[in-house]
């Protein structure tokens, strides 16, 4: 009877943690790390099914897109490097205090980096590519009457940063986008065009590189950043040092949920540096690199997304022309159908924040005040504001333009799909389709009243001076590569 009883309990308990490991899967958890697949569903402030009236057809699509899965930048790869000397220094230490190894991980004292020896990084990887070729193929099926054109460059314009795995994600995009439309091999593929503004002056996607201000305040606040995360990394690392009876340091801890990341996204391994960690540490570490991004590129300051505005005018643009080749009866093939993007986080995040993104009633007039949000609160609390569905690798936000029936007045209206779901749009009543003139009084047109130049390089001091010092200073950060290791 009493063997009975504990074959009951064994089996419950098996059952409760089988459930609970279940609930728990870190790749959600990976901030801006996190891959698409595993976002893409998942996103909050989300509308279920289509409140696009059966009578209006899409005539123009924005798109703005985040590059695919990349591998780690050089810094990161000599980064793991360090760490797997660390980690047999770390078990070195432990037998050398005579400290028992039995709770140390069998992988830790052995490993090395998967990426030893690799001397470049940041490129997009296999996965990427195939993240960014399927979102192709799916636009193409959601919007055929707006794919039907044959290729021309003005009528489907594919714009990418200088930055090779944005540019990447441009042709897997196109290659999916355009698969069977041409002649090329046996995909029948089709060549077409991406084209990128110099990095010194891309405002429209890569303003955070262009706007002195903006580098500057990042400069000033990453040390209250970094103190901001500091409590919540002593205590892991003083929970996981415990746990494992090695003397961890901080920077050790920092780099094995760095590694975790990186198993997790890149190679789907969460059985080995993620599990260091339990799940609420994991929810912290998270929220540390959340703050992070609410910090220094989303609403955490204004600037973050305000100096954006040059994109945002281009979307707006867009439809513009494209309505007035629609009144004007323009002929099909003389206009432009779809303006296809490809950039950064950093581009992608202040985007969303344009929109007003994921915030609430009071938090959306803060905004349109300028006043600066609080900080996303410290879990077990819940957020909506998380890099991992906000900015995953290929996060992207779709603007689609509809023409309705005269009768129905008013006549265009503006769609907002994020990471394809359609998304409340906070200045539209948490409507997400959103007639046009409400979407220009309400969304946009609040923004407008900052001038980029304004913005970035004015100087209180010297207001001519500037610019010139700070294209030079751009030039010379970009020929040393001063931000690359920075960027998303
Ligand atoms: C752990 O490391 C710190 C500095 O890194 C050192 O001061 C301390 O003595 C070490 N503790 C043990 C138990 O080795
Ligand atoms: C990742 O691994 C899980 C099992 O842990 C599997 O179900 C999933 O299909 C894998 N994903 C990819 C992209 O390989
Ligand atoms: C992780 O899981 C894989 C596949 O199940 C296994 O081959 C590997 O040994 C595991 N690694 C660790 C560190 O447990």
């Amino acid at each position: 009877m009493a063997t009975k009883k504990t074959v009951w309990i064994t089996l419950l308990c098996i059952f409760v943690v089988s459930q609970a490991d279940q609930g728990f899967d870190v790749r959600h958890h990976l901030s801006t790390v996190t891959r698409y697949s595993v976002s893409k569903d998942v996103t909050q402030n989300l509308i279920e099914g289509s409140n696009v009236p059966s009578e209006c057809t899409p005539i123009h699509l924005n798109l703005v897109a985040r590059h695919g899965t990349r591998s780690p930048t050089k810094k990161r790869l000599r980064e793991l490097e360090n760490l797997a000397g660390r980690l047999k220094e770390l078990v070195k230490d432990a037998e050398a205090r005579k400290s028992s190894l039995d709770k140390v991980p069998g992988w830790l004292g052995q490993w090395k980096s998967p990426w030893e020896g690799k001397v470049k990084g940041g490129e997009l990887i296999r996965q990427g590519e195939d993240e960014l070729y399927h979102l192709g193929i799916r636009v193409r099926e959601r919007f055929p009457s707006l794919f039907e054109d044959d290729y021309h460059p003005d009528v489907y314009t594919i714009r990418a940063t200088q930055i090779p795995r944005a540019s990447a994600s441009a042709v897997a995009f196109g290659m999916g986008l355009f698969r069977e439309k041409g002649n090329l091999g046996p995909g029948r593929n089709r060549a077409f065009a991406v084209t990128s503004e110099n990095r010194a002056s891309d405002t429209k996607l890569r303003f955070f590189e262009c706007c002195q201000n903006y580098k500057s305040y990042r400069k000033a606040k990453e040390p209250a950043v970094d103190k901001l995360k500091e409590p919540v990394l002593n205590k892991i690392t003083a929970s996981v040092a415990k746990r494992y009876g090695l003397n961890f340091t901080k920077k050790d801890v920092s780099s094995l949920w760095f590694l975790c990341k990186q198993e997790a996204s890149l190679l789907n391994v969460t059985n080995q540096s993620c599990e260091l960690f339990t799940p609420s540490e994991v929810a912290l570490l998270e929220w540390t690199d959340d703050l992070e991004v609410f910090l220094l590129k989303g609403y955490g300051n204004s600037l973050n997304y305000k100096m954006g505005v040059p994109l945002l005018e281009d979307v707006l643009n867009s439809m513009e022309e494209a309505i007035k080749a629609r009144e004007e009866k323009l002929p099909p093939g003389s206009y432009e159908k779809a303006r296809l993007r490809f950039a950064h986080a950093e581009t992608i995040v202040p985007f969303s924040c344009l929109l007003g993104l994921f915030l609430h009633g009071s938090e959306f007039e803060k905004i349109q005040k300028e006043q600066p949000l609080e900080l996303p609160p410290q879990p077990p609390k819940t957020r909506d504001f998380k890099g991992s569905t906000m900015a995953p690798f290929g996060g992207n936000n779709i603007l689609v333009l509809y023409s309705c029936p005269v009768d129905s007045s008013p006549k265009y209206f503006v769609q907002v799909l994020h990471n394809e779901h359609p998304i409340a749009l906070p200045g539209c009543d948490g409507k997400d389709f959103c007639s046009l003139e409400d979407f220009k009084a309400k969304v946009v047109t609040p923004h407008l009243k900052h001038a980029f130049d304004n913005l970035c390089n004015a100087n209180r001091d010297d207001p001519k001076q500037k610019p010139a010092s700070s294209k030079l200073s751009i030039l010379f950060g970009w020929l040393f590569g001063s931000s690359q290791d920075t960027e998303l």
